[in-house]
């Protein structure tokens, strides 16, 4: 979906589609040249990385295996809580085995600290993460983040995965939400 059919709900564009698949090339190069010669599972957490996740996979210039979870945090609204159950587990077991969690942005990072924490304590060789998108002024806890595609300001964002109410996530680039449609 482009830009004009949403014009009116967005206040401003701040990824363009050009930039946002630069750096996943960018990305991709690092994590290709990071993993060489080792084994590299793919976890996307649901939905919100499911663009990410095709994009980068596609841009890599190796094999990847890839896997899914999705996770909901427990809170009031639209704030996260840091208490998080998982709606969908990994398919196979991942004792051993080098886990690079995809996400579309970090915002508190108490979800992903959870994620992070709860990979490890099944005896994954190593999780790391890469997100898209970070709001390094709303971080509430400190997490180890490896790649990251850009640093925003606290706004709140639509699109390339994320969403207001499940919808805009099959917007191209990243823009903010205008103010006019939520409050
Ligand atoms: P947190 O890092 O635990 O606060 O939670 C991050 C999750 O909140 C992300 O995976 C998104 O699903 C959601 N989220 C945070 N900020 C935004 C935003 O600006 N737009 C859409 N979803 C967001
Ligand atoms: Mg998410």
């Amino acid at each position: 979906m482009d830009l004009s059919a949403v014009s009116k709900d967005i206040e401003r564009v701040i990824v363009s589609e050009e930039d946002l698949q630069k750096r996943i090339k960018e990305l991709a190069a690092q994590v290709d040249k990071d993993y060489a010669g080792k084994d590299l599972l793919l976890l996307g957490v649901l939905k919100g990385a499911v663009m990410a996740v095709a994009d980068l996979s596609r841009a890599l210039q190796r094999h990847v295996e890839m896997d899914w979870m999705a996770v909901s945090s427990y809170g009031s609204g639209t704030k996260s809580s840091g208490v998080v159950r998982i709606l969908k587990d990994l398919d196979r077991d991942i004792t051993g085995r080098n886990v690079l969690i995809i996400e579309d942005i970090v915002d508190t990072g108490l979800t992903l600290s959870w994620l992070k924490a709860n990979l490890e304590s099944r005896g994954a060789a190593n999780v790391e993460i890469l997100t898209i998108l970070r709001k390094p002024e709303a971080a509430k806890v400190e997490v180890n983040v490896k790649y990251i595609g850009f640093d925003i300001p606290s706004d709140f964002v639509i699109g390339y995965g994320l969403d207001f109410d499940e919808k805009y996530r099959n917007l191209p680039f990243i823009g903010v939400l205008a103010k006019h449609m939520y409050s």
